[in-house]
């Protein structure tokens, strides 16, 4: 089968490997012509240190990708999704399905991708929406190591076809899932509470001060799926607390790595400029906050991190705020 990978950063090159292994053609589509000159020539990737398979082949041109496939993998950052899929829909000229596996919440409307999608792609061009999420660091499933994700659609059928192209009996094991809503914003905010465990972290804090706000932080994850239609259970699977698991403490984690700079002293911005590569939690907790707002939510951790984001206080002063609040019953929402 052939694919289209629109986004050819770590995330995008990593998953078309795996299309690759999995006897797929894939096409990458990437603004950046250091790395399609990289892919095509020397079959490498600058964020990794290994050899990509030769069969994967890398255009600049976004019209060469549209016309290459039918499936279009959508793996760039959130912020400029609504912007490609605009172009794609403008370039189309067929019924293509969609396949996200960015992780974030476009802040100005609160909405997932799916939805952006759905706006943005005419109906004599949208064959189907399938979100790919789940805990993966591409630097470990590049080197081909063991990972599970779960591709939520609201048709069954599509998930089914998305779990087994990219499952494989080596190293990648598919789920599926009817809960679109749920299993886009599980994986979106908890960018958001890996960033806040990466202050704790960058603040010295200890591993009992991460564990509290991270369990407390799916709390949030649920009350904000909940708000916006997706099933509490979600957020308890792979795409919600699996996802929180990698990104939370480990610091190959870039969520928690801008985090720990914050806690460290850095402003937001010297934060997000140190870093390489795309970072979707500050935008994602501007994001959760305005959910917040609009639907009238208890989001304390929410609110903390927006404090600190936006420069109205620092980590430690956030910090105290969240420790005067009313004490309160541990309540666990599930459904
Ligand atoms: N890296 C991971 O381990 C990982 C895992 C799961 C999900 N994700 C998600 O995948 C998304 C992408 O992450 P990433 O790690 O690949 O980021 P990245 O910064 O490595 O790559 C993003 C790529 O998108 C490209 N790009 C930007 N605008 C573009 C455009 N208009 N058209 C085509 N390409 C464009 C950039 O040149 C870059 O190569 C994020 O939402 C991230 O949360 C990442």
């Amino acid at each position: 089968m052939k694919i289209s990978c629109i986004g050819g950063g770590a995330w995008g090159t990593t998953l078309a490997q795996v299309l690759s292994d999995n006897h797929h053609e894939v096409l990458i589509r990437d603004i950046n012509p250091l790395f399609v000159d990289k892919i095509n020539h020397e079959h490498t990737h600058p964020f990794f240190d290994i050899t990509i398979p030769m069969d994967i082949k890398a255009t600049v041109s976004l019209e060469e990708a549209v016309e290459f496939s039918d499936i279009i993998l959508l793996s760039v950052p959130t912020r400029v999704t609504r912007q490609v899929v605009k172009e794609i829909n403008s370039l189309l000229n067929r019924k293509a399905l969609f396949i996200n596996v960015s992780k974030g919440i476009e802040p100005e409307t609160s909405f997932c991708v799916s939805q952006i999608v759905q706006e943005e792609i005419s109906p004599m061009h949208f064959k189907g929406y399938v979100n790919l999420s789940g805990p993966s660091h591409a630097e470990e499933l590049i080197l081909r190591k063991l990972t599970a994700l779960v591709a939520a659609s609201n048709s069954a059928t599509d998930a089914k076809f998305v779990q087994e192209l990219f499952s494989n009996e080596r190293y990648l094991r598919v789920y599926t899932s009817g809960d679109v809503i749920g299993v886009e914003t599980s994986g979106a905010i908890k960018n958001a509470i890996a960033i806040v465990s990466g202050v704790a972290y960058g603040m010295g804090l200890g591993e009992n001060a991460r564990a509290f706000l991270i369990s407390r932080g799916v709390k949030e994850i649920v009350t904000i799926v909940l708000a916006l239609g997706g099933k509490a259970e979600t957020a308890y699977g792979l795409s919600g607390i699996g996802d929180l698991i990698v990104t939370a403490s480990s610091l190959n984690s870039r969520n928690f790595q801008c985090g720990l700079k914050i806690g460290q002293g850095m402003s937001v911005n010297e934060a997000l400029a140190s870093m390489e590569q795309t970072v979707e939690g500050i935008k994602t907790i501007e994001a959760a906050y305005q959910i917040g707002i609009k639907y009238k939510l208890e989001l304390p951790i929410i609110t903390a991190a927006h404090t600190v984001i936006t420069n109205q206080t620092t980590a430690k002063a956030a910090l105290m705020k969240l420790l005067q609040r009313s004490l309160k019953e541990e309540i666990i929402v599930v459904n």
